[in-house]
């Protein structure tokens, strides 16, 4: 299992407010997996990746990935876990500016001390098709050659788990569908698990499961348009 989550509860504390986020979220993602995770703005999307990426820990429960506890973990051996098994898109992207498309995917690769760092990146470019555009800078892309850069800096390093958070928010019809072609190419080829955090139906439709968060709970499954057997075993 990549990832198993038992009764994991998130408070965000406000001033003298406790925000719930997450009220008791229970899941499983087996090896080469994609689940989908769709619910209205502020149902705890985000909250959920960021446990599941040890970016943060739960108020209560487990969150265990490749079957180790983030809460047994001190800072450095979590940012570790990160650094090694996880890839992370990002809502709202966080490409460097200052940093050419190249150098952005280059990066988790010079924090984790690998070697021929420039030559990896450059493949992953060419991997997720946009290795003409390695020189230039974020803001002379376009948004879907921008989350291109994001996926392929999400995966340079080889994690076992990639984290999406709606990759294809920000992107038109076209765009967005080749961005999912991408993933399921990217998924095919590397075998990553992949956890993914949507708005779109079409988004989710490509993932093989789909569950609905509603206020910090999970749901059951949202049929997909495409699934006519929604509801089989699992
Ligand atoms: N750092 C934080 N401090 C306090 N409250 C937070 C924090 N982050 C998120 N929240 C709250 O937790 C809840 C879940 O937020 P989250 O960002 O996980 O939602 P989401 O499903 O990703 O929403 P969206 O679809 O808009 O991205 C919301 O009520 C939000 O206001
Ligand atoms: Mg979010």
């Amino acid at each position: 299992m990549v990832l198993h989550l038992l009764n994991v509860e998130k408070h965000y504390a406000v001033s003298d407010q406790r925000v719930p986020a997450l009220n008791g979220v229970s899941l499983d993602l087996g090896g080469g997996e994609w689940l989908a995770v769709v619910g209205r703005s502020g149902c705890g999307k985000t909250t959920l990746l960021n446990l599941a990426g040890a970016a943060d820990l739960p108020t209560s429960g487990h969150v265990e990935i490749e079957g180790v506890r983030t809460s047994s973990l001190d800072d450095d051996a979590l940012t570790e876990l990160r650094r090694r098994r996880i890839g992370f898109v990002f809502q709202f992207l966080q490409l460097l500016p200052t940093l050419s498309a190249v150098e952005n995917v280059e990066l988790p690769l010079q924090l984790a001390g690998a070697r021929r760092p420039r030559g990896r990146a450059v493949d992953m470019l060419e991997m997720v098709g946009i290795a003409a555009l390695a020189d230039r800078h974020p803001h002379q892309l376009s948004g879907g050659e921008m989350q291109r850069v994001a996926i392929a800096r999400a995966l340079v390093h080889g994690p076992g788990l990639l984290l999406a958070d709606e990759p294809t928010g920000s992107l038109d019809d076209e765009a967005a569908a080749s961005v999912i072609g991408l993933l399921r190419d990217l998924r095919e080829r590397l075998g990553t698990s992949i956890l993914m955090a949507t708005h779109s139906p079409e988004a989710a439709a490509a993932a093989d499961r789909r569950l609905t968060l509603r206020d910090g709970r999970l749901a059951a499954d949202a049929p997909s348009a495409d699934t006519p057997s929604a509801g089989g075993p699992e």
